[in-house]
């Protein structure tokens, strides 16, 4: 057996206990599969004195994490405290310039600053950097993308990323529960980020994504580029013409490679209730990859929690006992900056709920702003009838360049019946890269 493979973790929070444990509960399955055994030596988190059901009574401790960089008695720098800007990117250029071995379930950091980390990579000799924890949790899209999907040229990879979001749908849905009501459950339940925005707001998700389409495509994540928006928005309302309509609400997040460049967006979208994507429920995730010889992959699983996280961490643990050497960050030796491609040029059916006043000509008028903005409705659906009231209006669009509605939607927010911003989402269909 070899010598026992040294850990240090920064951050003890959902993540970091929970490999901690995963590491201690499945230490003599870990040292048969490693043929060594993983000791964690040193951790660092915020609050000392802090309850977390784990035994750190034999671990040095670290008040600040920067230091587990440069603690000899550390093999493998284990990053979990979150965030770009703070001491996680300090934490992982020490150990990288020490030549050690990261692990990091930082999507953050990852998206925002992936050029720097590379950078780093460049630089040093012997240090790599792991990160299958930072999309989709316990499920191994990084390694599926990377290495099972490494002879494909690929043409889109999409799907349901963040599982906060996913499990907000799927209750409100289910239960009837309120928006609020259900995030404080994902927060208890540890899916949520520490900010929860990043989760609700989209940013989480257009994290990942720009992580994914810069394995899939050779290049840097773009994350300024990823059309985000959220969930903050979808109501109870949509959830049910949505359903009446025979679709599902989830949020996706889209990378495509086309003839203008790599469309990237994450945004609620209604999915048709026959694709299997619809029945992706609670935090599970659902990544597709879509290669040129592969065909459509599906891998899905738990997207977030302790347990699946820790699972994806500790597999990365593994990779560096073992000794395999990890590909650069982004799958490629020298990646390119990425194209983007103009989103308001894509095209596809749209779901417009618009809050209006019941009285007669609102229909007219809004009708009148569709086809000045060359937009061609589908469907129109009101329930009840409250006259003087506002009154929810689904209206359904045949295909139509996103920019035209998008500005459509703009302008019939501003008539004066229109009491509330109309909420658009896309109907996807998957056209390319279809998930059927
Ligand atoms: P938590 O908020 O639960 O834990 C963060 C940990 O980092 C805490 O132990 C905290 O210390 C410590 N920490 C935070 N800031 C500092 C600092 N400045 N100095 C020292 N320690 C610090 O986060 P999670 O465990 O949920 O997430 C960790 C990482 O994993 C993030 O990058 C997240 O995006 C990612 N991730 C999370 C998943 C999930 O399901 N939760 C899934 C996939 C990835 P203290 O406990 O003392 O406050
Ligand atoms: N907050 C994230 C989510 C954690 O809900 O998906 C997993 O990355």
């Amino acid at each position: 057996m070899n010598a026992p493979l040294k850990i240090g973790i920064a951050g003890l929070g959902t993540v970091g206990s929970g490999v901690f444990q995963l590491l201690e509960h499945n230490a003599a399955l870990l040292a048969d599969r490693m043929q060594r055994s993983v000791v964690v030596t040193a951790v660092s988190a915020r609050s000392k004195g802090k309850s977390r059901g784990i035994d750190l009574g034999k671990v040095k401790w670290h008040d600040n994490p920067v230091d587990l960089a440069g603690d000899k008695d550390v093999d493998v720098v284990v990053e979990l405290m979150g965030g770009a800007f703070g001491p996680a990117y300090d934490l992982i250029k020490k150990a990288l310039e020490n030549n050690k071995p990261v692990v990091t379930a930082n999507k953050a950091l990852l998206a925002l600053r992936g050029a720097e980390v590379l950078a780093l990579l460049k630089n040093s000799k012997g240090g790599t950097i792991s990160y299958e924890a930072a999309v989709a949790g316990g499920v191994p899209v990084i390694k599926g993308l990377r290495e099972g999907l490494a002879a494909n040229k690929i043409n889109a990879v999409y799907g349901i990323l963040n599982g906060t979001c996913n499990f907000i749908l799927s209750e409100m849905r289910a239960t009837g529960g309120s928006f609020d009501d259900i995030l404080k459950q994902a927060q208890a339940k540890g899916y949520a980020e520490a900010d929860p925005s990043f989760d609700i707001d989209g940013i989480d998700a257009s994290h990942k994504l720009s992580i994914l389409a810069g394995l899939a495509f050779g290049c840097v994540p773009d994350v300024a580029s990823v059309r985000t928006k959220g969930i903050r928005n979808v109501k109870a309302v949509d959830i049910a013409f949505a359903s009446e309509l025979g679709h599902r609400i989830k949020l996706l997040g889209i990378a495509r490679r086309t003839a203008r460049g790599i469309e990237q967006s994450v945004e609620p979208c209604l999915v048709p209730k026959t694709t299997p994507v619809a029945h992706i429920e609670g935090a599970q995730n659902a990544v597709y990859v879509d290669g040129d010889y592969s065909g459509k992959i599906l891998l899905t699983g738990a997207g977030a929690g302790s347990r699946a996280t820790a699972s994806a961490v500790v597999a990365d643990i593994i990779d560096v006992a073992r000794g395999r050497v990890a590909l650069p960050l982004l799958g490629v030796a020298d990646p390119q900056r990425l194209k983007p491609a103009n989103i308001d040029e894509r095209t596809g059916s749209y779901f417009l709920r618009l809050m209006v006043l019941d009285e007669p000509g609102v229909i007219a008028d809004v009708s009148a702003i569709l086809r000045d903005c060359n937009v061609s409705l589908e469907s129109v659906l009101q329930r009840g009838h409250a006259p003087g009231q506002p009154v929810p209006v689904i209206l359904t669009s045949h295909k139509t360049a996103e920019g035209d509605i998008l500005k459509a939607a703009g302008l019939i927010g501003k008539l004066n019946s229109s009491v509330e911003p109309p909420h658009l989402m896309r109907i996807e269909t998957f056209e390319n890269g279809a998930m059927t």
